[in-house]
């Protein structure tokens, strides 16, 4: 799907749809009066053609959040069809409304068979009349966020299905339309969106692949590609670099499986550099965690391809930021391997040696997310991380804790954690801090090594994020656990069931906003 801007009225457009976003309550907008009782938009061209009266009246469109209608031969438009999409509240819309609304709005018109959309950007803009009661969006971070929303709403999970059919139905053109000033502001907006969401829907095509098909060598393939084609360093561990290293935390749960490990980095510089901050991602990518011998219950247990997801948002994220260059520099790394069991894997009672030397209890080999990540903290404080954040679906526990909605937020800095959580709310990503109170540590008690690698039954998210804490201090840290988040079970209107690249959004946004952030 190409994302397009065009600075043109509305009504002149020529597309085979025409979208407009219609507010449900009757604020003034621009200093114009609303249009009737219930609905309220802003532009001549709607005002002139006379049909949203009788869409209101009809009851059929009340302009409620996400409700759309679909009109053929609208008057005084261009365009062949309409496509009115609700807005709600005009002073309840923020970039998280305007970002669902591009989803809506893509995957509506697939379903219609409609392949070219612009949506009229008209009606976006601050109601100067009633700035208190208003989110203030501007037209540029609703079209950004309508960009990205619609590149989002595009994807699919269907890479592995041959039906013939299925071509039919995709949108090939988006464009977003703007009349006022300073277009080449929004059109930078729309890019900015369109890369960020190109970044989201590469880490979701990652995270769909089958552990068959994506193997800890593959997965480097994947990160050597993405390397070369937008100008990154890559490095990648080998099973013997690492062994000469001494990740035997890393090793031991690779050990069982006869697909091999690697450790990834992938390394962004900035032509300019400001300050000397350098910020790591880790991402935990695990391409298929069957608990080992430790062994999961077989229902459900093929979802447990996604056990890479944070592999794939800071592999995604790292995609968007070689785009957008900030000034930071920046490594995603990714521990990689496969969670399996035969006649070599890992026995629970086992104790490995880490990176960082303090040796571990294998007390379950299903637990093996924290092994992988704490020899890659280890490695990237080692080649001059100031600053960590790791993404991991690392424990069923936080689906418990938080549900569906909330990925789970640690950390042992505050202030960095506040950082990270204004960047995630600026782009629409949920995050929710657990605590992290010394007390929590002495649930991670070890007869016979340093620690183990389970807690007890209580707070086991708690206890996860701890043991990696063991690894991270005293490098400021944020740890992620995205293990309820990163996988949607039945689809939203704006985005399709399967992988949700959650991280990625808020990965670009904390490195591109990194200086901004320090002020
Ligand atoms: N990959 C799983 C966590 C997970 C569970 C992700 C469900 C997505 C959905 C992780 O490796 C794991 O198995 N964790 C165990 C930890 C336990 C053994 C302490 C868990 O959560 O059951
Ligand atoms: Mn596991
Ligand atoms: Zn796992």
């Amino acid at each position: 799907m190409q994302i397009e801007f065009e600075s043109t009225a509305a009504a002149q457009v020529e597309t085979d749809t025409l979208a407009a976003i219609c507010f449900e309550a009757p604020e003034p907008v621009l200093g114009r009066d609303a249009v009737g009782p219930s609905l309220v938009v802003d532009s001549e061209w709607v005002l002139q053609s006379g049909w949203m009266a009788e869409l209101r009246q009809s009851g059929e469109f009340t302009g409620k959040l996400y409700e759309t209608a679909l009109l053929h031969r609208p008057e005084g438009v261009v365009a062949k069809r309409l496509l009115v999409i609700g807005g709600g509240k005009q002073s309840k819309f923020t970039a998280v409304e305007a970002r669902r609304i591009g989803g809506v709005l893509a995957r509506t018109a697939k379903g219609k068979s409609i392949r070219a959309i612009a949506l009229s950007l008209d009606n976006i803009e601050p109601t100067p009349a009633n700035p208190d009661d208003h989110s203030g969006l501007t037209v540029y971070d609703a079209s950004e966020a309508v960009a990205e929303g619609a590149v989002i709403g595009n994807w699919e999970a269907d890479r592995y299905r041959t039906d013939p059919k299925k071509n039919e139905k995709q949108l090939d053109t988006f464009k977003l339309v703007w009349n006022g000033e300073a277009g080449h502001a929004v059109e930078a907006a729309v890019n900015r969106g369109r890369i960020v969401a190109e970044g989201q829907n590469y880490a979701r095509d990652l995270v769909n692949e089958p552990g068959n098909k994506l193997t800890p060598a593959v997965l480097a393939d994947r990160a050597r590609e993405t390397c070369d084609q937008f100008g990154l360093t890559c490095e990648v561990l080998d099973q013997a670099a690492m062994e000469q290293l001494g990740m035997g935390a890393l090793l031991g749960v690779a050990q069982g499986s006869t697909n091999p490990p690697f450790l990834i980095a992938m390394k962004y510089v900035p032509a300019q550099q400001s300050g000397s901050d350098h910020l790591a991602l880790v991402g935990k990518g695990v391409t298929f965690d069957t608990g080992g011998i430790s062994i999961k219950g077989a229902d459900g247990m093929e979802k447990m391809k996604y056990d890479m997801a944070g592999a794939a948002a800071v592999i995604g994220a790292m995609r968007a930021v070689a785009q957008l260059k900030p000034e930071l520099p920046l490594t995603a790394y990714v521990p990689t391997v496969e969670n399996m069991l035969n006649g070599n894997a890992q026995r629970p009672g086992d104790i490995v040696t880490s990176l960082a030397g303090k040796t571990i209890e294998v007390l379950n080999t299903d637990a093996e997310g924290r092994l992988i990540l704490a020899d890659a903290l280890t490695y990237a404080k080692r080649n001059g991380a100031t600053h960590l954040v790791d993404a991991a679906t690392l424990t069923g526990a936080i689906g418990i804790a938080l549900g569906h909605y909330n990925a789970g937020a640690f950390t042992n800095d505050q202030s960095f954690l506040n950082r990270f959580f204004s960047a995630a709310k600026t782009v629409g990503e949920k995050f929710w801090q657990l605590p992290m109170d010394d007390e929590y540590k002495e649930y991670l008690k070890s007869t016979f090594a340093d620690l183990p690698n389970i807690g007890g039954r209580y707070g086991g998210s708690i206890t996860a994020a701890w043991f990696l804490r063991e690894f991270a201090d005293p490098t400021p840290w944020v740890h992620l656990d995205i293990a309820a988040t990163a996988w949607l079970d039945d689809a939203k209107s704006w985005m399709a069931k399967g992988p949700t690249g959650i991280g990625v959004r808020s990965f670009v946004q904390l490195a591109t906003s990194w200086n901004q952030a320090q002020s």
